[in-house]
């Protein structure tokens, strides 16, 4: 099945059509900047650019940084709050005329990892991390997701984990590789303390890097780079958008 998958960032909107049973991009990415600010109608035109872009008229699946359960978005704590409530499935097939389903961007990251990517055939507790403008999570128990697990949002030291540890921030305070993996220690520490993870995928635009801050890495669970670095959102989403049709 080709459906165009669609991942929307803190900084990013992306797109490409996907083939959702090999799991391979089928053109090259096209990423737009996310607007500012990131209300519904100024970021959902920039997702109707892309679909244009590809002259798309089939299925979309789109991921979402936020809590979104059947096409309403419940959170959005890097993209504008008037995201809050939008029944946002409703509003991008009236703004692009194409038929849009919409999953959390990390669960649809972890899902392209979990099918096809550092995940497949690995049984027990996966989670996937994005590392991106926010910090995104996904679980799953033998390759089953537990939906809208929002553990970029957990506390260390009284801080919201993402806003002391994400790519973003990394790159805001120009902080050098082994300063930023203490933090991901730090954090992956915790995710083993709670999870007992068997397997910990790390993606995002911070996995891009993986090899530069790997060495520093001490948390005593495997951890590896998703398969698809940063473009496990553009093939998850392509499979939320698979599964609906
Ligand atoms: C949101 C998550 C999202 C993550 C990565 C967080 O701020 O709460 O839902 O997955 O950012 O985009």
């Amino acid at each position: 099945m080709e459906i165009l998958g669609i991942d929307v960032g803190g900084s990013g909107i992306k797109g490409a059509p996907v083939d959702t049973e090999r799991g391979v991009l089928l053109t090259k990415r096209y990423r737009l900047p996310t607007p500012k600010p990131s209300t519904p109608e100024a970021a959902a035109r920039t997702i109707v650019a892309i679909v244009r872009h590809f002259k798309w008229k089939g299925a979309v699946g789109c991921g979402f940084p936020g809590v979104v359960r059947s096409g309403m978005v419940l959170t959005a704590a890097n993209m504008s709050r008037k995201w809050i409530g939008v029944q946002a499935d409703v509003l991008l097939k009236e703004a692009s005329g194409c038929e849009f389903t919409l999953a959390n961007d990390a669960d649809a990251a972890g899902l392209a990892e979990i099918r096809f990517g550092a995940g497949q055939g690995r049984e027990g507790v996966v989670v996937m991390i994005t590392l991106g403008t926010g910090i995104g999570t996904a679980l799953f128990t033998d390759g089953k997701l537990f939906p809208n697990v929002e553990l970029g949002r957990l506390e260390l030291d009284g801080k919201v984990a993402e806003k002391w540890a994400s790519e973003k921030v990394r790159r805001d305070k120009a902080l050098s590789w082994k300063k930023w993996a203490k933090r991901i220690n730090k954090y992956l520490d915790r995710m083993h303390t709670y999870f007992w993870p068997d397997l910990i995928i790390l993606g995002g635009g911070g996995s891009k890097n993986f090899e530069k801050f790997a060495p520093y890495l001490s948390t005593p669970c495997e951890v590896v780079p998703a398969k698809f670095r940063n473009g496990a959102g553009i093939v998850g989403a392509a499979l939320i958008g698979a599964n609906k049709t």
